[in-house]
């Protein structure tokens, strides 16, 4: 079994989380490996898929959408899985599985290639490392309350989801 885990980061956590989880799909004997969608891999050359992009503005990057819909047909064969690499904090009572915290394309991507599960994992926010737009946009009153500092992925929920594809993939 080969697995390749396809992400797209701006920043580059969500490239750590890809990491984790091929790390992770590894440690379970599943042969794996992280590339960013920027390399063009050929999902067509493996046996399952992972793929992952950071969330800017309830969408993801523009790159691994694209990915997507150009690979529709080789992946809609293959079991895949898809994360996005979305919020840092969230308002009082709400979940990472909440469906407004959804990016906006995952309605489409389970049409067009039904995705085993699609799963939110927190991000992490540099504030000295963000570009002009985004550091403008952050600093309007509504998103500052939603984007504050730190790291927040969670490598035991990243590992626990990839352990659990690992099991699916293992069973014959
Ligand atoms: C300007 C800006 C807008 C963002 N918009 C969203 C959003 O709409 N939804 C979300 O879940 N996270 C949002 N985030 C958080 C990022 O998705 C998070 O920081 C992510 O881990 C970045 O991944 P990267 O380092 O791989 O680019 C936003 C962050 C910034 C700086």
């Amino acid at each position: 079994m080969n697995v390749i885990v396809v992400y797209a980061s701006r920043y580059g956590s969500t490239r750590g989380i890809a990491e984790f989880i091929a790390e992770e799909l590894r440690e379970h004997g599943v042969q794996a490996e992280a590339r960013s969608v920027d390399a063009n891999p050929n999902p067509g050359e493996y046996d399952a898929a992972v793929i992952g992009s950071a969330v800017y503005m309830e969408h993801w990057l523009k790159d691994a959408a694209e990915f997507v819909r150009r690979n529709r047909t080789v992946l809609a064969e293959r079991p895949v899985w898809l994360f996005s690499s979305g919020p840092l904090k969230l308002e009082p009572g709400t979940s990472p599985d909440d469906p407004e915290l959804e990016p906006k394309e995952i309605g489409e991507f389970r049409e067009i290639i039904h995705p085993r599960d699609h799963r939110v994992f927190f991000g992490a926010l540099d504030p000295g490392r963000l570009g002009f737009a985004h550091r403008a946009l952050r600093k309007l009153p509504a998103a500052r309350k939603l984007l504050p500092e730190g790291d927040f992925r969670n490598r035991d929920d990243i590992e626990a989801w990839a352990g659990g594809i690992a099991r699916t993939l293992e069973t014959p």
